[in-house]
């Protein structure tokens, strides 16, 4: 095939460049050129004809593609919750099924309230800059270990104007907070260490991905931690297989409620922990 020159012919290009890489190449193609000039579907459409300029870096973009890199590392642009936020390797890329998480913590707080809402593993920053668009009054502290992702969260949160309601710190779970707190929220990393994972995920962190040799031990580390400091409201997401493991984990701690919710394909993918005041067991 002769050098691509007009849009159809890049798409065509790329879609033969990502055949055997993605399930679907030719969407993947389409996508992949809107991202690049960041257009809509309908200047696909519209512009077949079109002859593209800047196909150098275009084609470097496809040859990334090619690789099987993520998009959105690839443009430094993800959608979530109807927004549009920075990414880049070094932070989880945020998944749909999150937005459940936000929703949950949204249905059980109270937007007049003043409340310290921490998020553990805050990555690119969305669930808490998403929450604190919703709770005007609360204070968010989110904490990562990771302080390439905490860059990140950094520029998103400097992006959307909320410096001043969004303190970041670098610690391991709740260590580096030591002021009372009303709400964690959190998405910790929680696969196992073994498992095999498909080959777009090796472009995201492991520190992201594995907690731990069944999946389960930062989220049991995160209960501990929540559980002894009776923080009252912790909404969590977590592995389609591991409710059962959580439920008896906290059937030897008293607390006020444990509720489990599903995500869009019906697997079981988080959590609501009410604690009471009372000393737990
Ligand atoms: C699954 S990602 C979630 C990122 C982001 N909140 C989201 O939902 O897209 C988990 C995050 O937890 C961080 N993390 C892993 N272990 C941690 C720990 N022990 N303490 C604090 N953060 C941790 C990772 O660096 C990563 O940013």
């Amino acid at each position: 095939m002769s050098d691509p020159s007009t849009l159809k012919e890049w798409i065509v290009f790329s879609a033969s460049a990502l055949e055997g890489i993605v399930s679907e190449p030719r969407h993947e193609a389409e996508l992949l050129l809107r991202a690049f000039y960041n257009k809509d579907a309908l200047w696909l459409i519209r512009n077949e004809m079109t002859v593209l300029d800047d196909t150098q870096r275009l084609r470097q973009w496809i040859t990334r593609r090619a690789a099987n890199e993520p998009l959105e590392y690839i443009s430094q642009r993800v959608s979530f919750y109807s927004q549009e936020f920075f990414i880049q390797q070094g932070a989880l890329i945020p998944r749909p099924e999150t937005e459940l998480l936000i929703e949950k913590t949204l249905l059980h707080v109270n937007p007049d309230e003043h409340l310290c809402i921490v998020e553990v593993g805050i990555g690119s920053g969305i669930i808490s800059i998403i929450l604190a668009q919703h709770l005007p009054h609360a204070h968010f502290i989110g904490v990562d270990i990771s302080t390439e992702a905490l860059r990140i969260a950094q520029r998103n949160i400097e992006c959307f104007g909320l410096k001043e309601r969004i303190e970041l710190r670098h610690g391991n779970l709740l260590s580096s907070v030591n002021e009372p707190i009303d709400v964690v929220v959190s998405n910790p990393p929680y696969i196992a260490d073994t498992a095999v994972l498909e080959s777009n995920l090796s472009y995201e962190p492991d520190t992201a991905l594995f907690g731990g040799s069944q999946g389960d031990e930062i989220i049991k580390a995160l209960l501990d931690e929540v559980l002894q400091r009776r923080v009252a409201l912790l909404t969590c997401e977590m592995g389609y297989d591991q409710k059962a493991a959580i439920e008896a984990y906290l059937s030897d701690f008293k607390i006020q409620s444990l509720e489990f919710y599903k995500d869009y394909s019906g697997f079981d993918r988080g959590f609501i922990m009410k604690v009471t005041d009372e000393q737990t067991q």
